[in-house]
């Protein structure tokens, strides 16, 4: 089978090798490998057991990006702190797709209370030999109209020979510098210090360089923003499910829709995603 369930997971294989896992936890992708070589990023003290979002991986920010003061939810939403429903392999030919579905009736009444809308969450997962993409649907099961953000929050292998590529001339929001804006002069963004960034409206893919001279293209369907985060010295030792050191291992180049609502119709859906390409 190209893809089975272990251990609340749904482990996807590809003929050509390539892999990936999916914690039903948070529908959070834990691993992605091509060549035998890991691509994502998973703290060594990453709560595995459904008590916290998983550190690492590429959890889900849905229905908020951080924390908002007029909805009183935790920081990045519900969607990567519940358990998704596996809803099945939907393709195994050239590409191994699996799909993941979460609705409201299936997070905690508080959270129901804090964002109180009808909704349905679909979550595809895709591997090919080389590429992984993830989409997600969201449907507006109200008839009124509701807001959200929605991001992708990945974690990837390796800090110290990153480069981030095709934000030059990107406006930012800097939130280790008070929300201050800037604009993105550099060619690549390398990190050697605390790094949290929303960068608005980025056109075109970004290229992430990783050690050993390996590119990873991210291509970004509907999604304007890319957030860029690496908590460096002080905060990593403030986290208590990520060790000290493993900052130097990580990079998050995440790509969302956050810095404007998303506003969707009652009964309308949207979808939106990105697809990981090892160069
Ligand atoms: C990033 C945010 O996306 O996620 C950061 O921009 C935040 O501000 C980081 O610190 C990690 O968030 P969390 O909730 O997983 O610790």
């Amino acid at each position: 089978m190209p893809a089975k369930e272990f251990n609340k997971a749904i482990i996807l294989e590809h003929p050509s090798g390539s892999r990936a896992e999916v914690a039903l936890f948070g529908a959070t992708l834990t691993s992605w490998s091509v060549g035998g070589v890991e691509r994502i990023f998973v703290s060594k003290q990453a709560k595995r057991d459904g008590s916290k979002a998983i550190r690492g991986g590429i959890p889900i920010c849905f229905p908020i990006f951080g924390t908002k003061d007029t909805i009183a939810l935790p920081q990045h939403g519900f969607a990567r702190n519940n358990y998704w429903e596996y809803l099945g392999i939907v393709s195994d030919n050239d590409e191994v797709s699996v799909r993941f579905g979460l609705k409201d009736t299936q997070i905690p009444q508080e959270a129901r209370n804090a964002w109180p809308h009808s909704f349905r969450l679909t979550y595809t997962v895709s591997l090919t030999s080389g590429s992984i993409k993830t989409f997600i649907t969201v449907k507006n099961e109200d008839e009124d109209t509701f807001e959200f953000n929605t991001l992708l929050h990945t974690y990837f292998n390796d800090v110290t020979k990153s480069a981030v590529e095709g934000l030059t001339s990107c406006e930012y929001i800097d939130k280790v510098n008070n929300a201050a804006k800037f604009t993105e002069e550099n060619k690549k963004v390398t990190i050697n210090k605390e790094v949290d960034r929303v960068y608005k409206a980025v056109k075109g893919d970004i290229f992430l360089e990783v050690g050993n001279d390996t590119l990873i293209k991210i291509e970004k369907s509907n999604l304007k923003d890319t957030v860029v985060w690496n908590p460096w010295v002080e905060k990593a030792e403030s986290m208590n499910d990520f060790g000290n050191e493993e900052y130097k291992n990580m990079i998050c180049v995440e790509a969302g829709s956050v810095a404007d609502w998303v506003t969707l119709g009652g009964g309308q859906t949207w979808t939106a995603g990105q697809t990981l390409t090892v160069l």
